[in-house]
């Protein structure tokens, strides 16, 4: 028996291996003693055999093959040049362990064939894994997960993230049951209806409290998921990316990333490592450090009506408003008038621009606002100069269908990434542009590995060549977003929703995963353009003051009370913004279903924000208070209700928290919690605290 044993402050991971068999993960769970023996935890961990089973429980090992009688899903499915199934038994060939480090080879000499897995620590409380398989001769591989973890027992709730365009990272529950539970994203994007990830809880945990596991596959082009139970109830989840086996014969194959986080504290206790590795490891230092700019995307304001004289108005207009950063949207190259025609014809349309760029964006500077734009690369139309130059260039079959009227362009070509590299290029090098809005408006006629390694490769390219240029990460909202794509994009658009009450839930969910400061949120017109709801200023505004703010509207069309009240809480947001976007991101267990409660946690633990939306009206008259986490229990803290002038008519008690601050120990916030004051439905309350 050989074991291996890599803990965090809060986790351990205990891999152990039956002489050269292929190792399992024994334990992945609570910090265990540094004095626990591991091979005792193995010997005692061996399940009785009964009636009806194999004379031995076959392992759930880092890869599951066929071959050996494995109960459920193998982790690789592999056939030779002539389509004959592979079994391979794998002997262990080769380790590294360092420090919060190990490498296992593996090899089966008779086929060729070396497996590796790799689990290292990506940051306090999250730890990253890979497979990768190489073969003397080329073989084909129909599926090869990342390295497969054991899921605990006492962990029956299956939380996945799932939606729709307007609607991503819709939270849904399961449980575990006699059969697999597969998810197939073969989109070939990271999807708005998959979110690449899992949570697993146990009974009763919640945001604040309870065993979580966290799993992440970070990849953006599709991803396939298998959380299984076996029929001797053991449980296994393996992530990988859809399908290899559109690559042909090869002798090299990998897994993506996969990380994992576990908990004993909740969802939180598993997104705040999360978050932390987003904003610590995938973001670009130097940059990040920089403030935040307030954007001004003019697309619902103007859509494809390109117009100088008009555009320079927004500009003048959304500056003083407060932006620093002017995005010109869709619509300004080839002849693109509407969504139809010009994908791939990435020149200025002289129509709209007949002095070029320069006009409008050195009004833009003249402001002080910096100047993004948006670019829809990967993506071709048939009426464009491109595709009837190279018609060849496009992914997939002629007949496919057509998505948005558009085709997807075969950027794992040489020539296209090219072409691509050198239209950005060229756009980046003539004009003062700092960000780049990077879209992605189809699904691909089919999932390419090939193409998801083509952007990243593209994407990476540009940004050592232009690293002062942010890119955002765009997919008709949010059908790209994983750490993948992260790591080379600074910021995502969420969702196409600019409703502010859709855009709460959607950003709260979206937090098991993301930092605030690379989640874009915006506040959208008056009357909503995907909803046709309409939303006060304040609630659109603190709904976006919650993330990466920017607006999004026709400024027009405000009154001078909404210009005012949006310029008060752009301000506020600017004030708080070097350690806001820093915070931690805690979900609030709400005791009131209506309430959805995010309570951001400088990292030092001396000041919070608590935004309180009111998603609802409450089942009873009263609010009831809202207990706060994450506090020095002994220390006093100062509470502040910022928007009291938010204060309704129907409220009608008399408050202490409506007149002035208030100063409550930690244990006080969080035993008892924070009574609010009531307010109508779609109102967001926003509270700050100090540590006295
Ligand atoms: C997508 C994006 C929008 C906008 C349009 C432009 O739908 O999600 O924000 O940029 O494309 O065509």
């Amino acid at each position: 028996m050989q074991t291996w044993r890599l803990d965090d402050s809060t986790q351990t991971i205990v891999v152990a291996a039956v002489d050269s068999a292929m190792a399992f993960v024994a334990y992945w769970g609570a910090l265990l003693p540094g004095h626990e023996n591991l091979n005792q935890l193995v010997a005692a961990q061996v399940r009785d055999v009964t009636g009806g089973m194999m004379d031995k429980h076959a392992l759930v090992s880092l890869c599951p093959v066929e071959g050996d009688a494995f109960p459920g899903q193998p982790a690789l499915l592999a056939s030779d040049a002539k389509g004959v199934a592979l079994m391979p038994n794998f002997v262990l060939q080769d380790v590294h362990c360092q420090h919060q480090f190990l490498k296992l080879s593996y090899t089966d000499v008779d086929i060729g064939l070396t497996y590796s897995a790799s689990i290292n620590i990506a940051i306090e409380g999250v730890w990253q894994l890979s497979a990768d398989l190489k073969c003397v001769d080329k073989i084909q591989v129909h599926w090869l997960a990342a390295p497969v973890l054991p899921a605990a027992d006492k962990c029956e709730r299956i939380l996945e993230f799932g939606g729709k365009w307007c609607g991503e990272f819709k939270r849904h529950e399961r449980s575990f049951g006699p059969s697999a539970l597969v998810r197939e994203n073969r989109t070939g994007r990271t999807g708005h209806e998959h979110f690449p990830g899992l949570i697993m809880a146990a009974q009763g945990a919640s945001y604040c409290q309870g065993d979580v596991y966290a799993w992440h596959y970070a990849w953006s082009g599709g991803h396939k998921m298998v959380a299984e139970q076996l029929p001797d109830g053991r449980r296994q989840v393996q992530f990988g990316h859809v399908p290899h086996s559109y690559r042909g014969l090869a002798r090299n194959f990998s897994s993506a990333t996969q990380y994992i986080a576990f908990s004993a504290g909740g969802i939180n206790g598993v997104s705040v490592p999360l978050q932390k590795y987003v904003r610590e490891q995938l973001l670009p230092t130097k940059l990040m450090q920089k403030p935040r700019p307030v954007h001004y995307n003019c697309w619902e304001a103007i859509y494809f009506d390109h117009q100088v004289e008009l555009l320079k108005d927004l500009a003048q207009r959304a500056a003083s408003l407060g932006a620093e950063r002017f995005v010109l949207d869709d619509g300004w190259f080839g002849q693109r008038d509407d969504d139809t025609s010009s994908l791939g014809d990435w020149d200025l349309d002289v129509r709209k621009y007949p002095q070029g760029l320069a006009p409008l964006i050195e009004h833009v500077w003249s402001l002080g606002m910096g100047f993004g734009l948006w670019f829809e690369p990967e993506m071709v139309n048939e009426d464009s100069q491109l595709y009837r130059t190279h018609p060849d260039w496009v992914l997939g079959s002629a007949k496919q269908s057509r998505g948005r009227q558009q085709l997807v362009l075969n950027i794992a070509l040489t020539e296209v990434q090219a072409y691509l590299y050198k239209k950005v290029s060229l756009l980046l090098t003539n004009n003062a542009i700092e960000y780049i809005k990077w879209d992605h408006n189809r699904v691909l006629p089919f999932a390419d590995a090939a193409q998801t390694e083509a952007i990243y490769t593209l994407l990476g390219r540009l940004r050592v060549a232009f690293p002062k240029v942010e890119i955002e990460s765009c997919s008709s909202g949010g059908g790209r977003i994983d750490y993948g794509i992260l790591k080379h994009a600074q910021r995502v658009w969420l969702s196409d929703s600019n409703d502010a009450l859709e855009r709460l839930r959607i950003q709260h969910q979206a937090a098991t995963f993301l930092p605030a400061i690379v989640t874009g949120s915006h506040v959208g017109p008056r009357h909503c353009h995907t909803t046709g709801r309409v939303h006060s200023m304040a609630f659109r505004a603190w709904v976006a003051a919650q993330r990466h703010m920017g607006m999004e509207m026709d400024p027009r069309e405000l009154t001078t009370a909404e210009i005012s009240q949006l310029v008060t809480i752009v301000k506020w947001w600017k004030q708080q913004r070097s350690w806001l976007l820093q915070a931690d991101i805690l979900r609030l267990d709400s005791h009131d279903e209506a309430i959805l409660a995010e309570q951001h946690l400088a990292t030092t633990g001396d000041q919070f924000v608590v935004f309180a939306g009111v998603a609802d009206s409450s089942s009873q008259i009263s609010p009831r208070p809202l207990s706060l986490t994450g506090l020095d229990a002994e220390a006093q803290y100062q509470i502040n209700l910022v928007n009291r002038d938010e204060l309704v008519g129907l409220s009608r008690g008399e408050m202490a928290i409506k007149i002035d601050k208030l100063t409550l120990s930690g244990s006080y916030l969080m035993n008892y919690g924070v009574t609010l004051p009531w307010q109508f439905p779609d109102a967001m309350w926003v509270l700050q605290g100090k540590r006295l």
